[in-house]
């Protein structure tokens, strides 16, 4: 449903993401892990059609991303990293905006935005202030906004991220409904939360593709006779190995000429 083919960005000299390849299949609920500045956001937008690559390429259910933004941006419902509400409209008003951007046709609107939200559970908050609403119901409306056209492809830039305990399971329980009928891309912080939702991890460090694999294959290579890692252990020891390995050329070599 996505693949991404050695993509690398670039921000003038520096190599925010560099020769990086992954699949995410139909039915998939993939974890994009990373420190703060590994890629994530940067591949994400690449691959939702924000913004272009340096080289390489991204498709998603097929069409590249550059060639036919259209067909792709039908295809894929986004939640950026920041959640692009506007405070001064009500839930309704903001759904129906997003909705016609979107190019949501006039009949089937109305429709639609009683669907997302029932699913992103907002009907009780649906004539109120975005901007007088708690993050985690503002989170809610991005995700909605994110669902409107019922995309088969889903890219969550840390849907959870500055929530509190309670605010990150209901999200996270909204999510992990949303996967019986929705590809999902997601990033996070929250390990425990990939454990949780993921069967698969991608992880990038220093904008490289550092790891792929099943959580479950993930945590068994750090696995002794005497212990089963958590995925918090996992990731730390991975990054700090890789780390060790980065020899001081390989870590100029991130800058580029
Ligand atoms: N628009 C931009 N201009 C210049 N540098 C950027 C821009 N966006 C991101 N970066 C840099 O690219 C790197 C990767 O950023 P990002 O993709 O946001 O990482 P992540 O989402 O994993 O935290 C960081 O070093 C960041 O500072
Ligand atoms: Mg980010």
């Amino acid at each position: 449903m996505i693949e991404v083919r050695e993509l690398t960005k670039r921000y003038r000299d520096l190599v925010a993401v560099d020769r990086v390849s992954f699949n995410v299949t139909k039915g998939e609920i993939v974890g994009f892990l990373g420190l703060n500045g590994a890629g994530k956001s940067t591949t994400m937008k690449v691959v939702t059609g924000y913004i272009p690559a340096t080289t390489g390429t991204a498709k998603v259910a097929g069409f590249d991303v550059f060639e036919e933004p259209m067909e792709v941006k039908r295809r894929i419902g986004y939640l950026p990293e920041i959640v692009p509400i506007y405070p001064d409209l009500t839930v309704t008003e903001y759904l129906d905006f997003v909705a016609s951007i979107k190019g949501v046709a006039k009949k089937a609107k109305k429709g639609e935005i009683e669907r997302v939200l029932e699913k992103a559970q907002l009907k009780d908050v649906r004539e109120r202030l975005t901007g007088n609403l708690s993050k985690g119901f503002q989170q809610r409306c991005g995700i909605a906004q994110a669902l409107l056209g019922n995309p088969p492809v889903l890219i969550l830039d840390e849907p959870t991220s500055g929530l509190d305990p309670q605010q990150q399971r209901n999200v996270r329980e909204l999510i992990q409904a949303l996967a019986a009928e929705h590809t999902i891309m997601l990033s996070t912080h929250n390990l425990a939360e990939v454990e949780q939702i993921c069967k698969r991890a991608i992880i990038i460090h220093r904008g490289k593709l550092a790891a792929d694999d099943l959580v479950q294959n993930l945590i068994s290579r750090y696995k002794t006779p005497e212990r089963t890692p958590n995925f918090y252990e996992v990731f730390d020891t991975m990054l700090n190995d890789l780390d060790r390995q980065a020899t001081p050329a390989a870590n100029t070599a991130v800058r580029a000429a």
